[in-house]
């Protein structure tokens, strides 16, 4: 009898040691690992080891996650939920991870993102990877009020890519002074507005490459320039080379130390100039100058045209009178003749009317 409660004593103790590992995962205490790779979990399994400081829930259709999702695992740091369907991610669901040092939620799809989602992170996530994370690029502004209310201020790296991202509000990055890396390549970002990157004083690394940037205007490039710590990467973006690039083109010219694909960058657009070097296109290769020296050429041709044409309609005139000149020689005489009667006819009738002192005085000045 007592044998049977030893035995079974210390079966309940190898199982809470050894067997405390949900079904369909992989625990390991001395690597303080959990993996629960491909195995169809519908949401994150219960009973994960207090020990587990690295796990792993990838793979799976997992659609939501919440606060009860992860209860009593404060000794995870780092936390991999890539490869799932999450859609929903709901509040306050990573408060119970006070030492939560890298969070991957990459290739999701998440639609739902509670504001308060990222909250009480305790300032200890170094890493988040929304990779390929969003459902679309509406789930960006969810996404930024959520990162806006959270304590980020000691994270480092970002990864926002493969999001097919149009936008990005205004401030979103401003709670993140300590971000030293940001992803944002492979989305499809037309333009860098005003405070897009404000309050990214530590930022190292920006990657801006595969969006659909055709040029970068004055107000984004103040906008980069206010990252003067920031190596930049810009390839892989369809840039337009007509005039308006030449701003862009100058300050690439002056800023090759800190673009670091400055000399692969290449122009998409006119067909003319594909492939051609940005940092080579002048102002003469773009032909702004040689458009309005067209123009003026244009319009210089206009003028000698319309020149020889009123010369033309004068020569015809010419001619015309040449050949009725007899008839225009007696009309000039018949008219000569008619204005002589005219005037003599009116020069009498003036002396006729004239005042008589007034003749008077004309001959006293004759005399
Ligand atoms: C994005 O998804 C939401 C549903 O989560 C939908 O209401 C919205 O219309 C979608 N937006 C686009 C641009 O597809
Ligand atoms: C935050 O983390 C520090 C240690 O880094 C810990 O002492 C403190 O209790 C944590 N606060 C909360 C609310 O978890
Ligand atoms: C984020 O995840 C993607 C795919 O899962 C991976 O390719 C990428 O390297 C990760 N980003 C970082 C910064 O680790
Ligand atoms: C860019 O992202 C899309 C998904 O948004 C993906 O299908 C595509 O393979 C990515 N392209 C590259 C070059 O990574
Ligand atoms: C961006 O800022 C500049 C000056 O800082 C201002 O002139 C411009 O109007 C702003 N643009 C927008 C769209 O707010
Ligand atoms: C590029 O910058 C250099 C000086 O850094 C200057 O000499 C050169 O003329 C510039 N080229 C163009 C095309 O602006
Ligand atoms: C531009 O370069 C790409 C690859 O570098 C090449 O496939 C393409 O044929 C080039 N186009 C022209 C017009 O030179």
């Amino acid at each position: 009898m007592l044998a049977l409660t030893r035995r079974l004593l210390l079966c309940a103790l190898f199982r809470s040691v050894y067997a405390a590992c949900p079904p369909s995962c992989e625990c390991s205490e001395a690597a303080q690992t959990v993996k629960c790779v491909s195995k169809d979990l519908r949401a994150v399994p219960a009973g994960i080891p207090g020990y587990t400081r690295t796990l792993f829930i990838t793979g799976n259709q997992i659609s939501r996650i919440g606060p009860e999702s992860f209860k009593g695992l404060d000794n995870v740091g780092i936390l991999s939920l890539s490869n799932n369907r999450i859609s929903e991610v709901d509040s306050h669901t990573f408060a119970g991870l006070s030492r939560l040092r890298s969070l991957d939620l990459s290739n999701n799809q998440l639609a739902v993102i509670h504001p308060d989602a990222f909250a009480v992170l305790n300032k200890s996530l170094r890493e988040l990877n929304l990779s390929r994370a969003l459902y679309n690029h509406t789930s960006v502004m969810d996404l930024a009020t959520s990162l806006c209310q959270s304590s980020l201020g000691k994270l480092q790296v970002l990864d926002l890519s493969d999001n097919s991202l149009v936008y990005l509000p205004p401030r979103v990055f401003s709670h993140m002074g300590g971000l030293r890396r940001l992803q944002l390549s492979n989305n499809s970002l037309v333009a860098l507005h005003n405070s897009t990157l404000s309050g990214l004083e530590s930022l190292e690394e920006l990657d801006l490459t595969l969006n659909a940037l055709k040029t970068v205007p004055e107000e984004g490039l103040r906008e980069l320039d206010s990252l003067p710590g920031s190596a930049l990467l810009l390839g892989e973006n369809p840039f337009m080379c007509t005039c308006g690039i030449e701003s862009f083109a100058a300050w690439l010219n002056g800023s090759q130390d800190r673009v670091r694909d400055a000399e692969s960058l290449s122009c998409a657009f006119p067909a003319s100039l594909r492939n051609t070097s940005i940092l080579s296109v002048g102002s003469l290769t773009l032909g702004c100058y040689q458009k309005d020296a067209r123009a003026e050429l244009a319009l210089q041709t206009s003028y000698v045209f319309l020149g020889i044409v009123l010369g033309f309609i004068g020569l015809i005139f010419l001619f015309v009178l040449y050949l009725n000149r007899k008839g225009i020689k007696k009309r000039v005489y018949d008219m000569r003749d008619a204005c002589r009667e005219v005037w003599e006819g009116y020069h009498y009738r003036f002396e006729a009317d004239s005042d008589p002192r007034l003749s008077q005085v004309s001959t006293s000045a004759e005399l």
